[in-house]
């Protein structure tokens, strides 16, 4: 039979059928996965378990702040530490509770505020999901723990993104939050932070600093030979025997170490590889593999940034990428343009100077200050991406179509 003749559905679902699949377990290879063993943080395990210690002996630990590079296993370890204590709590009904929250998706503190709420056992009745107070939720909170006595332990994972959101009246239930335990008579609060931005600290208020990081404890980033020991550990249950080339490991692991030790990228970078090698129905999986996995992870990233902007930012983007002129002037001309033909309204040179920085922040441009003499400085910006990119993000929006 001719190749031609093969139908290209049969020939997947043949291979699929013959076993011919490199990954013999995916869910290894997802974020969720709790690994059985945790290497090379035992250090870091023993100190969480030991700072959330007193909880068991029904005494409020304290507040507490961990650091570290992202993918360095923080909210692993924590997660683990939280499982443990759980499984001994539910043994001796002590009136404990962990409960674990990420500011990334509840993206308010008043969304925090009520996960938390809905974990200590208040329902919508006496907690609505909108409309109350902010210091009305609080004290809700507050009443509950001390109606029922009870120890809670409340998680705030990537509380950076809680500090960026949060506004004057938001830092300071922050703070409130930190110092709660003052105010209850019965019952405990202890609150763990846990941030991957090393400057976060600086940008939060003083006295928030120094409840929160009553005890503090700093992840250090992995080094390449140990992200290599985490991923065979992976290895061995996701992918059939000996297909992952060695040099492919060694590339994987020295990508992901490149700029520090991060884990998580390191496993995305496998379970992409796999999924390319599967696709090309390869025996294998190689360091070409590992390098198209690096691409596709990259340029994912970056249509996600770009898709999730607001309209304005979109224009910004398109308007960056349209003019040959680098600075702020000459990006607003082009910006106005963009707008004419889109038949948008056009915000104000300030407005759009501002938006400037926060899309370099996400790095989607770049800006340079250029310093001119007497003339002081200006900042001139360009695209950091490639303008494929844009133009294929942005195609299928009807009202970008004519522009692009
Ligand atoms: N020591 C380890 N052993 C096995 N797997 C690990 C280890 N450290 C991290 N991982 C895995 O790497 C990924 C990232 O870890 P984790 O989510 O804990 O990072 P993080 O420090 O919380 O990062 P971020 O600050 O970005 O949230 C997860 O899939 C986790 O299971
Ligand atoms: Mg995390």
């Amino acid at each position: 039979m001719s190749t031609l003749t093969i139908d290209p559905v049969e020939r997947l679902l043949d291979a699929a059928e013959n076993g011919k699949s490199l990954i013999i377990n995916r869910e290894i290879l997802h974020f969720t996965y709790i690994p059985n063993t945790i290497l090379h943080r035992n250090e870091e395990q023993e100190k969480v378990t030991q700072s959330l210690l007193p909880i068991l002996k029904q005494s409020r630990p304290s507040n507490l702040l961990i650091y570290g590079k992202p993918g360095t296993g923080k909210t692993l370890v924590v997660r683990k530490v939280l499982l443990k204590i759980q499984e001994r709590v539910e043994k001796s009904n002590f009136p404990i509770r962990l409960i674990y929250t990420n500011s990334k998706e509840e993206t308010t503190l008043y969304g925090l505020l009520v996960s938390f709420g809905r974990q200590l056992g208040l329902s919508e009745k006496d907690l609505p999901t909108t409309g109350l107070a902010i210091s009305e939720v609080f004290k809700r909170l507050l009443k509950v723990i001390t109606k029922e006595q009870i120890n809670a332990i409340f998680v705030i994972d990537e509380i950076d993104y809680l500090a960026h959101l949060v506004s004057k009246t938001g830092k300071d239930i922050l703070y409130q939050l930190t110092r709660a335990n003052e105010r209850l008579q019965k019952g405990s609060l202890t609150l763990v932070g846990i941030s991957n931005d090393l400057t976060f600290k600086e940008r939060l208020d003083p006295r928030v600093i120094s409840s929160l990081g009553e005890e503090e404890i700093v992840f250090p980033n992995y080094t390449v030979e140990q992200i290599r020991e985490i991923l065979e550990d992976r290895i061995s249950m996701a992918f059939m025997d000996g297909v992952l080339e060695k040099s492919a490991l060694n590339l994987c692991a020295a990508m992901a170490g490149r700029e520090h030790g991060d884990a998580r990228r390191a496993i995305d970078l496998l379970r992409v590889a796999g999924e390319i090698a599967e696709r090309e129905q390869t025996l294998s999986i190689n360091e070409e593999h590992i390098r198209a996995a690096a691409q596709k992870i990259e340029e994912n990233k970056e249509v996600v940034t770009l898709q999730s902007y607001p309209l304005h930012e979109k224009l910004l983007v398109i308007a960056v990428m349209k003019t040959s002129g680098l600075s702020t002037g000459e990006i607003y001309t082009s910006y106005k343009n963009v707008c004419k033909m889109t038949r948008q309204k056009e915000l104000t040179q300030r407005r759009i100077t501002q938006m400037l920085s926060d899309i370099e922040l996400s790095g989607i441009i770049t800006g340079r200050i250029i310093h001119q003499g007497i003339h002081g400085r200006t900042k001139k910006f360009k695209l950091a991406i490639s303008p494929e990119i844009i133009k294929e993000t942005f195609k299928n929006e009807i009202i970008f179509q004519d522009i692009i």
